[in-house]
Formats: C-alpha cells, sequence, structure tokens
C-alpha cells in the first residue's frame, strides 16, 4: 500500500538555491545571506535582483536594474480598462489575479519565462492596486514616479503623498521578508505550473488564487481583525481562551515549517514596535505572550509559535494600508519569489505530476440515462 504523504508534509520534490527556512533552528536565507541581515541593510530591489540573478547588485547594476524595473511600472490602457470593469466591492485579490492574468495577454507574456517577463509582472503588481483602491474611493489613478523606489512609489500612487522615509523603510523590510519562502503552497502552485511549460503569466496567476487562502497569505487582515475584536489587553486572556475553547485556529501562530520562531516575526515585532500605535502595540504583545503560553500548554506537541503574519497586520497597518490590501501586498512581494522559482524550475524541468491513492468504488455497472 502506498503511504498517503497528506498535505505533502515532508516530502521533497524539487532542488532550490533560493531560499531555505530552517523550521528546526528558526533560521531563514535567501542565496546564502540571512533574512535580518537583508531586512535591516538592503532594499527589496537588491533582493529580487539578487532573487532572479543570483548575486546582489553592484552599485552600477542596482542604479540600471531598479530604473528599468521603475521603467516597467505603467499599465497598458487597455489593462487599466479591465480594473475599470470590476465593481468597486470586489475583493482586491480577485482584481489582482484578473488584472495580471489581463496584462499576461496584453503584453504577450509568452513563450519561456524570462527575468524580463519576471520584472514586468513585479513591476505593475503596485500599479494595479493603487489602481483598483483609487478607484473604488472614487479617485482617478495616479501615474507610477520612477524617481521614488518600489515601496515608497506603491504608498504614493494609493495616497497621492510622497512617504515619510520611515514609512518607506518599513514597507520596504516587509516586502524583503516576504519575497521568498522555499516551498510554500503558492510557490509550490508556480512551481507546478511552469513544469507544464505554460506561460510566466499563467503561474503567476495561479500562485495569486493559492496565497488569497487564508491558511497561507489571507491570514494578516484576520490577525487584526481579532486583535480589534479583543480590544484591550485585559480582554484578551477570556477572548483567545473562549476561542480556543471553541476549537478555532489563533490566526497568526503555528507554521508548516516552523517549529521554532519564525525570524521574520521576529524583525516585524521590532518593526512593528516603531511604526504602530503604542496602545495597539501593547495590546498585540499581549494577545502574542497569552496565545503562546495557551498554545503550549494545550498543544504541547505541536510547537506552535508566532508566524509572520501576525505582526504583518501591525506593520501594514502602522504603514497606513488599509485591510483588506494586506494581502495583495504580501502578494506585491512575493510575486519576486514566484518568478525567480519558475525560472529555477524551467533550468531543470520535469513535469510535476504527483499520484493520488484511489478509494472510490471499482466495480460499478453503467446504467443508461433513460434507465436510471
Ligand atoms: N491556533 C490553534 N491551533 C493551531 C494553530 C493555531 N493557529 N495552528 C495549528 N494548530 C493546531 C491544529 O489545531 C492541530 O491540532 P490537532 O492536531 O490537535 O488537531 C495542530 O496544531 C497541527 O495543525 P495543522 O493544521 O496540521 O498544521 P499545519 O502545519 O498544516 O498548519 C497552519 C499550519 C495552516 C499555518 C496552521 O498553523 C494555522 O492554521 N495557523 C493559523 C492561520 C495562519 O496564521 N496562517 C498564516 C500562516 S503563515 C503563511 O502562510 C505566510
Amino acid at each position: 500500500m502506498p503511504q498517503v504523504a497528506k498535505g505533502l508534509e515532508g516530502v521533497v520534490v524539487s532542488e532550490t538555491a533560493l531560499s531555505h527556512p530552517d523550521g528546526e533552528n528558526g533560521r531563514l536565507i535567501y542565496l546564502g545571506y540571512e533574512i535580518a541581515d537583508l531586512a535591516n541593510n538592503a532594499t527589496y530591489e537588491e533582493v529580487v535582483h539578487l532573487l532572479w540573478t543570483g548575486h546582489l547588485p553592484t552599485r552600477g547594476e542596482f542604479t540600471e536594474f531598479s530604473a528599468k524595473m521603475a521603467s516597467y511600472r505603467v499599465l497598458p490602457k487597455s489593462v487599466t480598462d479591465v480594473i475599470r470593469t470590476m465593481p468597486t466591492d470586489s475583493e482586491p485579490m480577485d482584481v489582482l489575479r484578473t488584472a495580471v492574468s489581463a496584462f499576461g495577454a496584453v503584453q504577450k507574456i509568452t513563450g519561456k519565462a524570462t527575468i524580463e517577463h519576471a520584472m514586468a509582472l513585479t513591476a505593475v503588481f503596485p500599479t494595479i492596486m493603487a489602481t483598483f483602491d483609487r478607484q473604488r474611493r472614487g479617485l482617478a489613478p495616479l501615474a507610477p514616479r520612477a524617481d521614488l523606489n518600489h515601496a515608497a512609489n506603491y504608498l504614493y500612487m494609493l495616497s497621492g503623498e510622497v512617504p515619510s522615509d520611515q514609512r518607506t523603510r518599513a514597507l520596504d523590510t516587509y516586502l524583503i521578508l516576504t519575497a521568498d519562502h522555499g516551498l510554500n503552497a503558492s510557490t509550490f502552485t508556480a512551481r507546478v505550473i511552469a513544469s507544464t511549460l505554460s506561460d510566466m503569466c499563467s503561474s503567476i496567476v495561479g500562485a495569486i488564487g493559492a496565497l488569497k487562502g487564508p491558511l497561507h497569505g489571507g491570514a494578516p487582515a484576520l490577525v487584526l481583525n481579532m486583535l480589534r475584536e479583543i480590544g484591550t489587553p485585559e480582554n484578551a486572556e477570556a477572548w483567545l481562551t473562549a476561542a480556543l475553547d471553541r476549537g478555532e485556529r489563533l490566526m497568526g501562530f503555528g507554521h508548516r515549517v516552523y517549529k521554532a520562531e519564525d525570524p521574520r516575526a521576529k524583525v516585524l515585532r521590532s518593526l512593528a514596535e516603531r511604526t504602530s500605535e503604542i496602545d495597539f502595540f501593547r495590546l498585540a504583545i499581549r494577545v502574542e505572550d497569552l496565545a503562546l503560553k495557551m498554545l503550549h500548554e494545550r498543544k504541547p506537541d505541536r510547537r506552535l509559535y508566532t508566524n509572520v503574519e501576525f505582526y504583518s497586520s501591525a506593520v501594514l497597518h502602522g504603514v497606513g494600508l488599509p485591510d483588506d490590501l494586506f494581502t495583495p501586498t504580501f502578494a506585491i512581494s512575493r510575486v519576486a519569489g514566484w518568478t525567480a522559482h519558475v525560472i529555477e524550475q524551467l533550468k531543470d524541468n520535469r513535469l510535476i505530476r504527483p499520484d493520488a491513492e484511489y478509494v472510490g468504488p471499482t466495480r460499478m455497472t453503467f446504467v443508461p440515462l433513460e434507465k436510471r
């Protein structure tokens, strides 16, 4: 009897040189660099260059690369028109998925995936989201500004104001922390699609769909809902106890890979302290302390720790993003990793096609329609 690896836990389906979450030791590296080093010292553009080319850019490469990526930020009018047809109450992730698909068709992102494709897609994600966000607020879209970096331009296109260095840096750090993460569900989706020799855009559209779910990228807004419902540090214990008694999961805790603290949560916690309001941060700290204590008491063998989503919510809220742009902003970051994985998959491709153990009936007799 074949062993069923439910959820593919522990199954190794490919090699990657891009990133490695070391779950036992709570470590994450991108091409050998510690995530905290990159988060504290690099910019998103440098990290994207690292993921796509395998090395950190020199000053000259950085200038050229950033300028080229910035020049790709403008959306074709036909894609802006597609966004315009979306109802204003659409879920932003649905709009992103639809607009990226339209972008691929319009820009002819076809044939073998290239860094040019990766750059074209990564550059327009913020433009798509800012265009939709302004449209639903009754505002005209703003043209991207090539003199601002990826993070600052996104915030500018949303609000019309050039953000402070502190806000830009906070978002830039978040984008670096979430740019890649081994073979997570959305990256796996992208690689499965790439393995059929489909195009880069199809991989990315599939990955957006996978990221949307609350067990993956859909959690940060749910964390914020939880914190708002709890309201005050004094309410935290009763609220968390009741939620766990009802068998609910606490959003922002637990991870398939990390059996120690997620190293991204550590960086985000200190960033949240600097970006969020003091009362909100105090509440988050109290909820985290209690949740960890309770989860360890109730599920001692599960080793449940704070994951990346818990403090992402505080940071993204702190930089001024509306709740429903949290997951799209995760996608704005992760598209760098998805595209890097697509390119890597194609370097040594084999169709990804696992098996399922058949458990259905085996000897049914066909009855014609008119006799059923
Ligand atoms: N709250 C309460 N219990 C939890 C939590 C949680 N957040 N996470 C896991 N558990 C429990 C489960 O109930 C289960 O207990 P049981 O075996 O006694 O029934 C056990 O821990 C293992 O859970 P699984 O779902 O098998 O673990 P898995 O590795 O598949 O799940 C996941 C990881 C989906 C992230 C899970 O921890 C979870 O649902 N967390 C809450 C949602 C969340 O924060 N999602 C964002 C993840 S980060 C990211 O994707 C970027």
